[in-house]
């Protein structure tokens, strides 16, 4: 692919460290690839604490540990300390079922700010169903008080679909009774397992509308007590959303085996050549490499995203989604109304919601191709 013309940038926001694809749950909505990375291809501890002083120096404010379960790192505590002493402000996205108080004790310890702990329903049976793992609720729900027993803030994070929608009113008051200073309420996007697993997890408008307005008003009821962040999930949508704040703008991800990335799913786009942390610095990557320059800004656009006057608004979506649902990353995401592809989404979400959910195809290290 050739690259867009070149003008400075100003350094990500973020840095996305996707410390590992090892996790012991299997959700179906997982955002990591269907092409998992190996144990044995991960970077090593001395090769993410250079990640990190580079991230501190190329002025990037915060680092979100993330994978995979993080915690199935055994050299975390190492590495959150030297994320703290590079400047970064650090956060744990974890499921919890790898920590107990000692260890997060340890964590805090070693300059860790705050845990993003995921939930996957409200009720034990539907969260462990979910989860593909008996017991993890239970688990979770011990975690959770063991995050602000040490003095951590948490954020609680929950996917929706159809199977837990229902239920965003006990979530809601699951976040207060853990004591939550926000909660991340998530439709499931539908790229990578998502994608798998659309006919299974797609709500209905109907379910989304309600879901939505439930959160609106708790939105206003809990004003500073509870914080509530909501994602809506893009196929009942007339506009995309600004996919990772548009492409090359605000974030850049390391995957578990060194790639540069500008999102998680950007490996999925053919013709794109990622460049490795052990032989690339962050910063070249992020200045010059291909794979974000190619689609940044505006240049790359064909219409209507072009004369759209919301084009530096969105950004034209979602470049993977493009990939995926219309087969080009460089046309309009067809969660744009104004893609030709729209109409034929809208049909396909309602559709699939209103038919009987088949069975999950939950993530798995050892089903589908693998990076070494
Ligand atoms: Fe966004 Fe492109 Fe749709 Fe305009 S046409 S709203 S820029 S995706
Ligand atoms: Fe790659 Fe949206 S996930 S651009």
């Amino acid at each position: 692919m050739t690259s867009a013309p070149e003008s400075p940038v100003d350094p990500p926001l973020a840095l996305l460290a996707e410390l590992t694809h090892r996790c012991p749950l299997r959700c179906p909505y997982c955002s990591n690839p269907l092409a998992l990375a190996g144990r044995s291809t991960e970077l090593t501890t001395e090769v993410w604490l250079d990640v990190f002083a580079q991230a501190g120096r190329l002025g990037i404010l915060q680092v979100h540990l993330s994978g995979g379960e993080p915690a199935a790192r055994r050299d975390l505590e190492a590495l959150v300390a030297g994320a703290r002493s590079a400047g970064l402000y650090t956060n744990l996205i974890t499921s919890g079922l790898l920590l107990d108080r000692a260890r997060l004790e340890r964590l805090r310890q070693a300059g860790l700010d705050h845990v993003q702990l995921s939930v996957q329903d409200s009720e034990p049976c539907g969260a462990d169903r979910i989860a593909g793992f008996q017991g993890a609720h239970e688990r979770k729900l011990a975690i959770a008080a063991d995050i602000r027993a040490v003095g951590l803030p948490l954020t609680l994070n929950v996917v929706v679909h159809r199977h837990n929608i229902a239920r965003v009113p006990e979530l809601i008051d699951l976040a207060l009774a853990l004591d939550a200073a926000r909660l991340e309420v998530a439709h499931a996007q539908y790229y990578g397992w998502g994608l798998a697993n659309r006919a299974a997890l797609l709500p209905t408008r109907a379910q989304l509308e309600a879901a939505t307005a439930i959160v609106t008003q708790a939105r206003e009821r809990l004003k500073g007590r509870l914080a509530i962040d909501y994602v809506p999930p893009d196929y009942y949508a007339r506009r995309p959303k600004a996919c990772m704040g548009g492409w090359g703008r605000r974030f850049v991800a390391v995957a578990p085996d060194g790639a540069i990335l500008p999102c998680h799913a950007a490996r999925t786009i053919p013709g794109l050549e990622f460049p490795d942390v052990r032989q690339t610095s962050l910063a070249d990557a992020w200045q010059h490499a291909a794979a974000f320059t190619h689609f940044r800004g505006t240049g790359w656009m064909r219409e209507p995203c072009r004369s759209c006057n919301r084009r530096e608004i969105d950004w034209g979506g979602c470049r993977c989604q493009a990939l995926a649902l219309a087969g080009a990353a460089d046309v309009v995401d067809p969660a744009c109304s104004l893609s030709p592809l729209h109409e034929t989404l809208v049909a396909v979400a309602e559709g699939e919601s209103a038919s009987p959910p088949p069975a999950f195809r939950y993530r798995s290290l050892s089903e589908g191709p693998k990076i070494a």
